[in-house]
């Protein structure tokens, strides 16, 4: 398969300070959210939300591309359109979450390996006649006293490397996703001294399997304390602390890097970003932006509430927060921003 192929979508995805909006929920995920709010828990009304999501006018001013759910990717709006078409005729290029979730790894005390390899090749062909242009694969390590293990880091790492090469192989662009989550007490020094050893085998595996960076979109987690940290840092220092560890880990050959949002809110993951562009942004060697899930959905799932006289202001919401990211990604330029100062 053509590396050209893989090179244009990325520059297509991420054109114009655009990032990525992920609706990529799994049902048990989405169900989850549902729940909380008193949404009835129903295939139909996971279709009515990303309905909504998708139809939400302008949103390709600030969105290149939206990784969908196997689900989701079948589904039509009310009035019968299918969403794939929708989502081309807006110039927005289709992504899918090809991992099938994650299982205990066995023998690793409460740790995880994703799952999904089984079959892939044939899923990308099928996605590809969908007009799919890239895909998602999520590896989760959490932090504890001896986690995440060295066994555990080296499973997900090749089950991403696999992923991607597979992907890679069918002209669909990989977005490596190795998460660690902000869960639990952990400081911002335990954050990046994990984030910096996963990115590093990582990548060295991803040399391995002959996957090549330059066709490959990392999707990190900022480097960022635990939510039940007593100490919680300011959006300088995590800025700074994220962007040292992508320099010390992440090679320049890799195109781009679209952050998770992981749990932050959407001003927080916003903030974040946009400290990274004002400080660093001439130290970045790639593109850096945005591959929000909550942290562009949670306004708009907030307001809806599952009701249909909801819609016009959910889609406000959403299009508002969506459009506060790629304004970030701009920060560098504003001069009067406060973090100009810093520097
Ligand atoms: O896999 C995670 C999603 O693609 C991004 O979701 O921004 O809510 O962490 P998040």
């Amino acid at each position: 398969m053509s590396k050209q192929i893989l090179v244009d979508t990325i520059k297509q995805l991420f054109a114009g300070n655009k990032g990525l909006l992920a609706i990529d929920e799994s049902n048990a995920t989405c169900n989850k959210r549902f729940a909380v709010l008193g949404i009835p828990q129903t295939l139909e009304m996971r279709r009515k939300y990303r309905e909504l999501l998708i139809t939400t006018p302008g949103l390709n001013a600030s969105v290149g591309g939206i990784i969908l759910y196997d689900e989701t990717i079948h589904q039509q709006t009310g009035k019968g359109i299918p969403f794939t078409d929708l989502l081309q005729d807006e110039g927005i290029i289709i992504g899918i979450k090809v991992d099938t979730g994650t299982k205990p790894l066995a023998g690793f005390h409460d740790e995880k390996i994703t799952e999904g390899l089984d079959g892939l090749r044939d899923r990308l062909t099928a996605y590809k006649k969908l007009g799919v242009k890239f895909a998602k694969w999520r590896a989760v390590f959490s932090i504890g006293e001896a986690r995440p293990s060295l066994g555990c880091i080296k499973a997900n790492a090749n089950a991403l490397a696999r992923y991607a090469a597979l992907c890679q192989e069918s002209g669909i662009v990989p977005v490596v996703e190795p998460e660690i989550v902000m869960a639990g007490k952990h400081s911002i020094e335990r954050c990046y001294e994990v984030t910096e050893q996963v990115l590093k085998l990582l990548f060295q595996v991803l040399y391995d399997y002959k996957v090549d960076l330059e066709g490959m979109i990392l999707k990190p987690n900022m480097v960022i304390s635990g939510n039940d940290s007593a100490v919680q840092n300011t959006v300088e220092e995590v800025a700074r602390a994220t962007t040292q560890c992508l320099l010390s880990s992440v090679p320049a050959s890799v195109p781009a890097i679209a952050f998770l949002s992981g749990g932050q809110s959407p001003e927080q993951a916003s903030a974040h970003l946009k400290a990274i562009h004002t400080l660093f942004k001439n130290r970045l060697p790639w593109t850096v932006t945005f591959s929000f899930g909550r942290a562009i959905q949670q306004p708009a799932l907030r307001v809806w509430q599952g009701q249909q006289a909801n819609d016009t202001a959910a889609q406000v919401l959403l299009y508002r927060q969506a459009s506060l990211d790629p304004t970030a990604l701009q920060g560098a330029h504003d001069s009067k921003n406060q973090y100009a100062l810093i520097q």
